[in-house]
This record gives structure tokens, sequence and C-alpha cells, in this order.
């Protein structure tokens, strides 16, 4: 069997990223360039400000990731690129690049679900098993997908207002801490005492959904409260209750889920599942019956472009292609 080599293409949000992947599991070359240094000073990713900066990127990330690669564009099978969903200034310029790559250089082009992405990072390392379940959480998701086989996706659980990551980030913002927010929660969290105790919304019996504006309310209800006292917040122990609270309602549906559909394998995916604790408890409750966790390292955990490269390897070779009327949809289902 012939190798498969696929460029993907990822600009969903505030990442430019670039990569090429051998046989949707090994990384040849994986650059990505980060616009939160520029993005800081807004306190979270400002549309206009991300397609401009991606604009600025995609060209030099592409070729960058070739070179690292050691590839010429005829080495490559297909191109993948992020369809959807996210920005839509941010997935056009990237689904724009990789419609010229591909026409330019006669290679087939995929479009990618961006979440679809984030599940098949952990084919690049560790492998994944069927039938599993996939946590997908970050900045603008928090899903339960369920997947009967490759390729199969079905959406068991989702939030109904704010994603997980949002939520550390804007509760970051209220505690003074710089954007984004989930990794300073994280270390404050460990550091902390002892945890101030905010609800936990586990919403109607038997239900996958998740909801965070009540917890991010109550916490910044909490600080308003001890600031007008006149108090001093203790920030370490209103990190640490928000933490346990996420993470409470995140592993118990997720726990619950994987025994009803009786998994193999729980995966999680996106920028929280970098979350210490979140990893820990979930491991721990995993293995307690007896399903194996994975988690993928930091670097393939948060926004990438060799996951979409994985994801769209999966899709190569079930024969899926996109054409040239592909477009960015910022709304887009998995
Ligand atoms: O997957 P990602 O890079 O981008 C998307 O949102 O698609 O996720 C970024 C999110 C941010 O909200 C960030 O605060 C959060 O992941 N995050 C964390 C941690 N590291 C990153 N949240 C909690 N704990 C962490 N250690
Ligand atoms: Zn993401």
């Amino acid at each position: 069997m012939n190798d498969i080599h696929i460029l993907g293409i990822e600009t969903s949000c505030d990442e430019t990223a670039a990569s090429v992947v051998k046989n949707g599991r090994e990384i040849l070359s994986n650059v990505v360039a980060s616009q939160i240094e520029s993005q800081k000073k807004f306190g979270g990713v400002v549309p206009e400000v991300a397609s401009r900066l991606h604009v600025e990127q995609i060209t030099l990330v592409i070729e960058e990731a070739m070179e690292q690669a050691g590839l010429q564009p005829e080495d490559l099978d297909a191109v993948a690129v992020t369809e959807g969903p996210g920005l839509v200034g941010a997935l056009l310029i990237g689904v724009n690049a990789a419609k010229a790559f591909a026409f330019a250089n006669g290679l087939p082009l995929i479009g990618v679900h961006h979440i679809a992405g984030h599940v098949y990072a952990n084919r690049l390392d560790g492998g994944m098993e069927f039938p599993l379940v996939a946590l997908i959480i970050s900045g603008g998701h928090t899903e339960l997908v369920y997947m009967e086989r490759d390729g199969s996706f079905e959406l068991i659980g989702e939030t109904r207002d704010d994603a997980a990551g949002e939520a550390y980030d804007k509760v970051a913002r209220v505690l003074g801490l710089p954007y984004p927010g989930g990794p300073h929660i994280d270390r404050l969290a460990h550091e902390a005492d002892d945890a101030v105790e905010f609800p936990r919304a586990r919403l109607e019996e038997g239900s996958y959904d998740f909801s965070f504006s009540g917890l991010k309310s109550a916490v910044i209800n909490h600080v308003h409260n001890v600031r007008q006292k006149g108090q001093e917040v203790d920030t370490a122990s209103v990190a640490a209750g928000f933490q346990e609270s996420v993470i409470d309602v995140v592993v118990e549906k997720t726990v619950r889920a994987a025994k009803e559909k009786g998994v193999r394998q729980v995966i999680a995916a996106g920028g929280v599942s970098a979350n210490k604790g979140l990893r820990a408890a979930l491991g721990k409750a995993l293995e307690k019956e007896g399903i194996r966790f994975s988690v993928p390292p930091l670097n393939l955990c948060t926004d990438n472009a060799a996951m979409i490269a994985a994801a769209g390897t999966s899709m190569y070779e079930a024969d899926i292609r996109s054409d040239m009327a592909l477009n960015g949809r910022p709304g887009m289902e998995l």
C-alpha cells in the first residue's frame, strides 16, 4: 500500500496552522502561529484582528510546514482544511488558501469539521478504539460525541450556553488573570487551600447537555459581593471552587455516557482537556470502570493542523472529497 501524505490547514479561530501527516498517524511537520500575544490586549479573540493576522501568516505557515516535512506539492495526496465551525472571516482564509494550493497542484480537497479534527488528534498519539465516546471541551465547544466506528459521529450532548473554556476565560477575566485564563485557573486551583462552594448544573435527569453560564454568573456575583464588602477576593479558592464544579459535572456526564454506550475508550479533546484536574479526575473515574482513557499531548489538544490532516486522512480513505465550491461554514454541524 502506498503511503498517504496529507497537508492540513486550520484557521477557524486564533491559530494559523499547517501540517503534513503521513498515513493519518505520523506527524512530518506541525506549524502553529498563535495569535495569543496579539489578542491578549483585547482580552479575547477579536474576529477582525483574527482574519487580518491569518492573511499575514497563512502562506508562510504552509511553506514552513512543507519545508519541514521535506516534501514537494507533488508528493502530497490531498489538502484537508477546516471547513467549520468557527469565525467566518477566519475560516475563509484557510479555505481559500487550501483551494488555491489544491488547484495549483492538481490535488483533491477535503473539508474537515473542526471537532472531528480534535477527535482524530488521538490517532496521532495512542490510537482510537471503537466504539468510543469523545469529550470535546474547548473555548468554543463542550460536546459529548459517540462514535460507533471510524467516521460516524453522534452528538449526544452539548452546552446550552457557554462553552467550558469560555466560562474559564470569563471567570479568569473577573479574577484579573491574563487571557487565555484556563491554565491560570488550573494552576491556582492546585495551589488553593480551600474551595468556595458553587452550584453544579446537572440539568434534567439523564441529560448529557451542559450549562456553564449559571456557574459563571455565580462566580461573578461572589466576586462582586466580596469586593463590595471591601474585602479581598481569595482568587485561588474561587478558582478551585469554579474548577471543582466544572470537573464534577463533566466527569459525571462523560462516565455515564461511556457506561451507557458500552464503549472501549473515552477520548478527550480541545483546549480544556489540557486541564490537569480534569485529566486526573476523568482518568481515575474511567479506570474504576475499566475503560481506557486517552488524551493527546498538550500541543495536539489545542488548535493545530495535524489533527485536521489526521481527520482528513480518514475521510480520504473513505473517498470523501470536496469540490472547488468549498466554503467556510461557521455553524457547520458534525
Ligand atoms: O481548543 P482550543 O485551543 O481553541 C478552541 O477554543 O477551539 O481551546 C482554548 C481554550 C481556552 O478557553 C483556554 O482557556 C482553555 O482552552 N484552556 C484551559 C487550559 N488550557 C487551555 N482550560 C482549563 N484548563 C487548562 N489547563
Ligand atoms: Zn478547537
